[in-house]
């Protein structure tokens, strides 16, 4: 089984192939986000089109380093939703096209879904059951994972997601967008402590999320400071590290606690906001000192990409799935949705 992944949910076009035996021949990404960055979010419209535009190029290349033909596929895998549902179409009408020009089945694939099983493209995989904590800049799921396919929602975002909360955030500050590796960057120059930040939901005994209190409360913080003069370098630095230590201080206590809730002890983070630096190392020391063990993808995979949808497409065909003549696009598409199979 050698399957073609494509990833267009948002704003990044990902391609990549898969093989059930050899892994991860090859994968291509385009990132949108400089398109983007001048109106400080994704524009659905432009996003669409420049799918389209580059997909044909990325597959071709995609192919070509994996040395490879069309002909040597024999199935492609394409993101169904969760997403922009003219950025879903982009690929799926693609993805539609080449299947039905090679004879091949496609099969549609949850986008959540993937970032949760990404960290098998490192060859690393933890054992069922696991906790899994996928952080986007759409969602921000605690999910209890018992097999593939089985999965049971144990938290989500009340209001805006994680990374959400790192692009509107950044926005306040006047940096650009995708605002999680800007603040990042601008908080190595902050001084701890100086702007505090409310840790949303800290010690909550439910496992839900919501970040939109903080946003409003950088937004007062920077009021408060303007009202006394122009924010200068060091309180803009000091500002996006209170940020940042807030986001993820709530996604340490939220974990922690469904870590207890569930006795797992196995983590597994993803999604684009489980690349953020700060968050890897104080998990990872919170984890080792709980005797838990967590699981990372590299920060390529953890935000957008084709090769986890390459990946799940092919455990997915390989164990059997049926695959759709047409996948429909679900821009809204919960993960405890999706039906349960065995890898093969
Ligand atoms: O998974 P992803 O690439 O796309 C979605 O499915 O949403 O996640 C994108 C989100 C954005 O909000 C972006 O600001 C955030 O992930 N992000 C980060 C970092 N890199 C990306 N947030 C914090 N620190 C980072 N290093
Ligand atoms: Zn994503």
């Amino acid at each position: 089984m050698r399957v073609l992944g494509i990833e267009t949910s948002c704003d990044e076009t990902g391609v990549a192939i898969y093989e059930a035996r050899r892994g991860l021949l090859a994968h291509r990404l385009y990132s949108q986000a400089r398109q983007h960055a001048e109106f400080g979010g994704v524009v659905p419209e432009l996003a669409s089109r420049d799918h389209l535009r580059r997909l044909a190029a990325l597959t071709d290349g995609a192919l070509s380093d994996a040395g490879l033909r069309k002909p040597d596929l024999n199935g492609i895998a394409c993101t169904a939703g969760p997403g922009l549902i003219g950025a879903l179409l982009s690929g799926l009408v693609f993805a539609h096209g080449l299947a039905r020009a090679l004879g091949v089945p496609i099969i549609g694939v949850h986008h959540m879904e993937a970032h949760l099983l990404a960290p098998l493209l490192e060859g690393d995989s933890p054992d069922f059951p696991y906790l899994a904590l996928l952080v986007s800049g759409g969602h921000s799921l605690l999910v209890d994972v018992s097999g593939y396919g089985e999965y049971r929602m144990l938290g989500e975002s009340l209001d805006d997601a994680a990374g959400e909360a790192f692009d509107k955030g950044a926005k306040l500050l006047g940096l650009s967008y995708p605002g999680g590796p800007e603040i990042a960057k601008l908080a190595e120059h902050g001084e701890a402590g100086r702007f505090r930040l409310p840790t949303p939901m800290s010690g909550r005994r439910e496992l839900n999320f919501s970040f939109s209190g903080l946003k409003t409360a950088l937004l007062y913080k920077i009021r408060d400071l303007e009202a006394e003069g122009p924010l200068d370098d060091h309180d803009r630095a000091s500002l996006a590290l209170a940020l940042e230590t807030a986001i993820v201080e709530s996604l340490l206590d939220r974990a922690t606690r469904a870590l207890e809730k569930t006795g797992h002890d196995r983590l597994v983070v993803a999604g684009g906001v489980g690349a953020n630096r700060r968050l890897r190392q104080q998990l990872k020391a919170r984890c080792d000192a709980e005797g838990v063990r967590v699981y990372y993808p590299r920060p390529e995979y953890c935000t957008d990409n084709g090769a986890m949808i390459a990946l799940t497409g092919c455990l997915r065909l390989a164990g059997g799935a049926q695959p759709a003549a047409v996948p429909e696009p679900r821009p809204r598409w919960n993960l405890s949705e999706v039906t349960p199979f065995s890898a093969e």
